[in-house]
C-alpha cells in the first residue's frame, strides 16, 4: 500500500490511524540506526543492569548518563563520555570487575561512537 493510498483511507475513516501506520511501509533503518542498535545490544548486555531505568539493579546518576531503554541513548551523552563508554568495552571492565566481550562487540560500540562523534562534528557547533 502507498502512503497515499494509506492517507485517503484515514480520510475517508476508512481506517483508524493505529491500522494506516501499521500498513504504510517504514523507511528502512538507516546505517546510523544500525550501528546505535547494534552498540545498545553490546551495551545492555554489559552496563544494563545500572544503565536501564526497568531494572531495579538501575542507578539514578548512571540512568542520568546514559539509559539504554531510550531509543537515542546516546543523546545527552558528551563526546568525552561516549569515547569513555567505548573504552570501558575496550577495557572489559565495569564497575564490578572484569567482563567477557569479545572483539566483535567490542567493535561494534566504537564503530557507533567513532560515527557519532564525527556526525556531530560535520553538524557543527551546537
Ligand atoms: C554497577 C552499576 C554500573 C554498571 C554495571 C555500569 N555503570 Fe556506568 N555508571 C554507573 C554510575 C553510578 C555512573 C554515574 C557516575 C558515577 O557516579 O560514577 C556511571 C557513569 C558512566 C559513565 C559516565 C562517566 C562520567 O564521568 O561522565 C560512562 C561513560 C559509563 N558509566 C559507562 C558504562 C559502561 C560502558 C558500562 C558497561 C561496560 C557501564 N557504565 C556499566 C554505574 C554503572
Amino acid at each position: 500500500m502507498t502512503r497515499a493510498i494509506a492517507i485517503a483511507l484515514l480520510l475517508l475513516g476508512c481506517a483508524d490511524a493505529e491500522t494506516v501506520t501499521a500498513l504504510v511501509p517504514r523507511a528502512p533503518a538507516t546505517q546510523r540506526e544500525r550501528l546505535r542498535d547494534d552498540a545498545r545490544l553490546v551495551l545492555e548486555a554489559n552496563c544494563g543492569q545500572c544503565h536501564i531505568h526497568d531494572y531495579d539493579t538501575a542507578l539514578p546518576r548512571a540512568l542520568a548518563v546514559f539509559d539504554l531503554s531510550e531509543l537515542e541513548w546516546s543523546a545527552h551523552m558528551s563526546d568525552v563520555q561516549l569515547i569513555d563508554a567505548a573504552g570501558r568495552v575496550a577495557g572489559r571492565r565495569g564497575p564490578d570487575g572484569p567482563l567477557e566481550i569479545d572483539d566483535d562487540d567490542v567493535a561494534r560500540v566504537r564503530v557507533f561512537v567513532d560515527e557519532e562523534i564525527a556526525l556531530r562534528q560535520s553538524q557543527g557547533p551546537s
